[in-house]
């Protein structure tokens, strides 16, 4: 039976309570809070034929860049296959682009959520999956323009509008629009202050704007809305503690890094990625972070052998540089190795221009080879893009390379 959502587009589902629940999930994701899967998991359990919330199921599991996520994420896609007769061509979309992401697929799946946008301008859902997969892929001209295209189509009466500004005021500060993305993030803020994306862009525009007192009052006085149940949190707390680092107060960095990002010693590969980024910058100003590192490293153990996506692989080779685990770094190099041979994902362009190179460069750094560090850095400063993350991260590799320029 077709119905219509929250913003008028037909979906098909027999039950009104499912349709409820996956509303639900939706503005839970939209603000990265909560448990989406749960209300997923009750709107399929009310209606076990609701295609696009096994698809969107799908789509959160991949969206993690989570190897051990895979299983079930290809559960919820065989599932939704099931269920494809009378689907509309929007919900089909969505199957195709969670299918093309699962292959490794990021080039199409980017492609297919810009179809359904077309025709479907203010479909959340796609806007979001695809904003997140231009952030895996790098796709700076697109986490601003393909939000900019559909805003046109939105106002501030249909339900979402503030994320879809969040969400552009990120991609105008990944392109450099300081001005634009800090209007656009605080009218966000105003709309939903549990918006933790659009905090986050904020946050962004003055960690390049190297306004730390700005961003450290910016975070501190935003912090009741993206704190509590919120899966970004470790990243908005990572920003915090980098703007303390900008400022020289490492005592405070560490004491960050010890309460909130690493607390709960999150296995979750993103966290790990956050936690990796703050020791290896700490080491580089000449901090001692071994122990931390140890427990880092053991963290990401599991991960080692995952060549799922370059960026993370990459983070998880500075845990293991950081804390002299020659062993799971050989794992992670092999594991690279066979990544960049695979044409048939993404990642394989990503592992070959961007991964291993900065890997084999951080590796130089570390064992004190530091002409090798400049020169292996210099070649890929200028093209880190294409694996991915943003402007704030991949700037560890200019300061490294400075670094191991001034030793
Ligand atoms: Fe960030």
């Amino acid at each position: 039976m077709i119905r219509n959502d929250a913003r008028g587009y037909p979906l098909t589902t027999a039950s009104v309570e499912a349709l409820a629940e996956f509303e639900k999930a939706q503005r839970l994701f939209s603000i990265y809070a909560g448990d989406p899967l749960a209300a997923l998991q009750a709107a399929t359990d009310l209606d076990p034929s609701f295609a696009l919330a096994h698809v969107m199921r799908a789509h959160l599991l991949i969206s993690g860049a989570e190897m051990s996520a895979r299983g079930d994420a290809e559960a919820a896609l065989k599932t939704a296959e099931r269920y494809t007769a009378g689907l509309t061509p929007r919900e089909l979309g969505h199957l195709a682009a969670a299918r093309a992401w699962f292959r490794g697929d990021l080039v199409g799946a980017s492609r297919i959520l810009d179809d359904i946008l077309m025709d479907h301008p203010r479909d959340l859902l796609a806007l979001q999956m695809g904003h997140t997969v231009d952030f895996y892929l790098g796709d700076t001209i697109n986490l601003r323009d393909r939000v900019g295209r559909v805003l046109p189509r939105w106002d501030s009466g249909v339900p979402g509008f503030g994320h879809v500004l969040g969400m552009h005021a990120f991609g105008l500060e990944e392109m450099g629009d300081y001005v634009a993305a800090e209007r656009a993030g605080r009218r966000a803020v105003e709309h939903d202050a549990r918006d933790a994306w659009a905090v986050h862009a904020v946050a962004h525009v003055l960690e390049m704007e190297g306004r730390s007192a700005d961003g450290i009052a910016w975070l501190s006085e935003t912090k009741d809305g993206w704190v509590p149940e919120n899966f970004f949190a470790i990243h908005n707390w990572w920003h915090l503690a980098l703007f303390h680092l900008d400022r020289g107060e490492t005592d405070r960095v560490l004491e960050l890094y010890d309460s909130q990002v690493r607390a709960t010693r999150s296995p979750v590969v993103l966290d790990m990625v956050d936690a990796s980024a703050m020791l290896w910058r700490l080491n580089l100003t000449g901090v001692d972070v071994a122990g931390r590192a140890q427990e880092l490293a053991d963290a990401w153990a599991p991960r080692a052998r995952d060549g799922l996506y370059a960026f993370s692989d990459a983070h998880a080779a500075m845990a293991f540089l950081l804390a002299g685990r020659c062993d799971l770094l050989r794992e992670t190099f092999v594991a690279m190795d066979e990544a960049a041979e695979d044409d048939s994902r993404t990642n394989g362009m990503m592992t070959r221009d961007v991964g291993l190179p900065l890997v084999r460069a951080l590796h130089a750094f570390k064992a004190g080879r530091y002409g090798e560090a400049v020169e292996g850095l210099r070649r890929i400063k200028g093209i880190a893009v294409r694996f991915g993350g943003s402007n704030a991260q991949r700037d560890l590799i200019h300061w490294t390379m400075t670094e191991a320029a001034l030793r």
